[in-house]
């Protein structure tokens, strides 16, 4: 039986550098080296899928072309490019990084590691990776991808503090000196399109010689997958009409969609009642007195490790005046002023129901 060495971490960059040459997807922000830009991709692309970020990134940039534009920008401007991408609390940290800078250096991007990781939402991930990419800094950037590459190199299947501490001071003994930013996201790429969760393709791997997991043939089960449990549940949505507009709330500035506007709603009990549910966190939570109506949809999502089966319904006022309480502030609007406002995914796929229902 043949033994296989065990791998080491600067054998990594030699092999996947010129597979990235070869394979390196043709992205928007790998067209620039401003920093500014670098830093909003990669805030994006936490999380969220590249082909999902890119109209994203277009548009942000578009709109808040530098730090200072960013940073002059309500908000609510911010919240309504960023809508429909989620964890709405990276836009927020992104905007108050920008006004921060403003204060100091005239708005430039910091090129010094601790001054940059000091700054609000940004961790090891992110100033190593816009560090490295802008900068050419030495710096490793770890995101899910990077880290399964490096667990199945080393063949670390746990989760421990110990195995992750581990597969770290790998992660940083492998940034080359040359070509760092070229080297974190070669390794991204290869976790995203060859080292993938399932099925990777080991035989098209340039690291598949030095990989201790695909030499055990156990690469697919590495690392051992997290067990998370999906939760299902029920909620209710009303779409409030009041003469020719219709009720939205913003919601407050942290915690889950912090600063985005939604249609009231409730998450169902067991056994709740959808009408009676919705007529109660209309009058505690609005101050209206409401008539709920007819049924206009039905739409499933996820939020976290949440499923949600969400109905929406009719409703008109019949009394009372519009006070929030737990809302930052509520308004009538007409429903064609909808797309003026930055609305969690699952309510601008109401949104849509809401026109489609008008026009038809
Ligand atoms: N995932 C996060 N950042 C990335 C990058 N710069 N390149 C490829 N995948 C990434």
């Amino acid at each position: 039986m043949s033994r296989i060495r065990s791998p080491e971490p600067q054998d990594i960059a030699p092999r996947l550098l010129p597979w990235f040459s070869c394979n390196r997807r043709d992205l928007p922000w790998r067209h620039t080296r401003d920093p500014y830009r670098i830093w909003v991709a990669e805030v994006m692309l936490q999380q969220t899928q590249v082909e999902r970020v890119i109209p994203f990134y277009q548009r942000f940039v578009k709109g808040f072309p530098t730090v200072a534009d960013l940073a002059a920008a309500p908000l609510d401007e911010v919240l309504r490019h960023w809508a429909g991408l989620g964890y709405y609390a990276r836009a927020r940290s992104l905007h108050a990084a920008c006004r921060a800078l403003i204060g100091r250096n005239g708005g430039t991007v910091p090129g010094d590691y601790s001054e940059f990781v000091a700054l609000p939402g940004v961790g090891a991930y992110t100033a190593g990776a816009v560090l490295s990419i802008a900068f050419g800094q030495r710096h490793p950037a770890l995101d899910a991808n990077a880290r399964r590459v490096f667990a199945r190199v080393f063949h670390r299947r746990g989760e421990s503090l110990a195995a992750r501490r581990r597969i770290e001071r790998a992660g940083k003994a492998a940034v080359p000196v040359k070509r760092p930013g070229e080297y974190n996201q070669a390794l991204m790429e290869l976790g995203s399109l060859v080292c993938a969760p399932r099925e990777p393709k080991c035989d098209v791997c340039c690291l598949a010689d030095l990989c201790r997991a695909c030499h055990l043939g156990v690469a697919d089960s590495v690392p051992r997958p997290r067990r998370t449990r999906t939760r299902r549940s029920r909620a209710a949505m009303a779409i409030v009409r009041r003469r020719r507009r219709i009720l939205i709330a913003q919601r407050p500035p942290e915690g889950v969609w912090g600063g985005l506007w939604e249609f009231p709603n409730v998450e169902l009990a067991d056994n709740g009642d959808p009408s009676a549910a919705l007529r109660c966190v209309l009058r505690q939570e609005f101050g209206l007195d409401v008539e709920i109506g007819p049924e206009l949809g039905r739409l499933t999502y996820g939020i976290m490790n949440r499923r949600i089966d969400l109905t929406v319904y009719g409703a008109s006022v019949l009394g009372g005046r519009t006070r929030p309480r737990w809302h930052e502030a509520a308004r009538w609007i007409c429903p064609d002023h909808l797309n003026g406002y930055a609305l969690p995914a699952p309510h601008a796929r109401v949104a849509k129901l809401v026109s489609r229902t008008r026009s038809g």
